[in-house]
């Protein structure tokens, strides 16, 4: 396995299968010390930028909470406190904070902005999310469908439903195949994953042996042990796209026939936030859009026994501390 320590964090294939299955095994060793009291404190005075161009609650919440755990210390920049974004180029901003930092976490709409900060720094970046991917999340889910399935990843089958041309379809179909798990993307034609990054999965797995399905049938949800889905606009698309999205995307919306359809024991798995009641002012606005209640998933799936999605969500935690431990200490 390749040397991580120094490494930036930018995308699923920047690693090797092996590395990454590393990263995963790293999490559960650091979740099992955690609840053990045995945790070891490896990043210690160690000093973190955080940027965030866009929002965020468990993202930033784990790189805060990981850091303080393993002893280390951080700043959360946004675009509305400091001048990233709007008067400092990523460059300028990349030379700028390796000089007062040993990593420095990125969260915004382009992948070739974080790819300059990456370039530019000779410390680690990592990626907390882009319009293209997002590799913190994968890594959790990952490690989140091993935990709660107790097999390997080659006995594993996953469907993602929705809107499968943005970060979270891709991070998840790259991810799948490097894990060698069978993976279903299903979504209408028009939120179908780019034929690149599909014929890039499928090479992948033919090293890893993954099986890759990309349907507009929900047939194609069948025996698969977790159900995933995502929001059906992303941050940083305009509000103006709400309601056709919700017309084409409305029969891949995640329901109890569904998660008949996959299997009893299968689980509903969501990055987060969701959209499966009317209780924040987004879900309103697009209540009196559409007149839709719930989104991507139903309410009643959401609170449901198989749903894992605050499993998930504290994962976000242990994984994020694997990412920084690996390529910091
Ligand atoms: N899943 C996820 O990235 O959540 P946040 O947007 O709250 O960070
Ligand atoms: N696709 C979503 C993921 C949120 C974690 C977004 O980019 O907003």
């Amino acid at each position: 396995m390749g040397e991580l320590t120094g490494r930036d964090f930018l995308k699923e294939v920047d690693f090797t299968p092996e590395e990454w299955m590393h990263l995963v095994d790293l999490a559960g060793e650091l979740k099992a010390a955690r609840r053990e009291g045995r945790e070891e404190r490896r990043l210690v005075g160690k000093n973190l930028a955080l940027i965030f161009e866009k929002g965020s609650t468990r993202t930033r919440a784990a790189f805060e909470i990981a850091a303080q755990h393993q002893g280390a210390f951080t700043t959360y920049l946004d675009s509305s406190g400091s001048h990233i974004g709007s008067k400092e180029s990523p460059a300028d901003t990349a030379r700028v904070l390796e000089r007062m930092y040993d990593g420095i976490e990125f969260r915004g709409s382009r992948q070739d902005v974080i790819e300059a900060l990456a370039e530019n720094a000779s410390v680690p970046v990592w990626n907390g999310l882009t319009d293209d991917w997002h590799p913190t999340q994968s890594l959790c889910d990952a490690f989140t469908m091993l935990e709660s399935a107790g097999r390997p990843a080659s006995e594993i089958s996953f469907a993602y439903l929705g809107d499968c041309r943005f970060n979270m379809g891709n991070s998840l179909l790259t991810m799948g195949a490097m894990m060698g798990m069978d993976v279903r993307l299903i979504s209408p034609e028009l939120f179908a994953p780019s034929p690149e990054l599909v014929e890039s999965a499928r090479e992948i797995a033919e090293t890893t042996g993954a099986r890759i399905t990309v349907s507009d049938d929900l047939e194609a949800v069948r025996g698969a042990d977790f159900v995933h889905t995502d929001v059906w606009v992303s941050m940083g698309e305009p509000k103006g796209v709400w309601a056709e999205r919700c017309r084409i995307l409305a029969p891949y919306r995640v329901t109890p026939r569904v998660m008949r359809m996959a299997g009893g024991d299968a689980k509903f798995m969501h990055c987060l936030p969701a959209f499966h009641d009317l209780e924040t002012s987004t879900a309103r606005l697009v209540h009196d859009l559409t007149g839709m209640r719930e989104l991507e998933v139903s309410h009643d799936v959401f609170e449901s026994e198989a749903s894992i999605v605050f499993d998930q969500a504290e994962n976000r935690l242990h994984t994020i501390k694997a990412v920084m431990v690996a390529t910091l200490s």
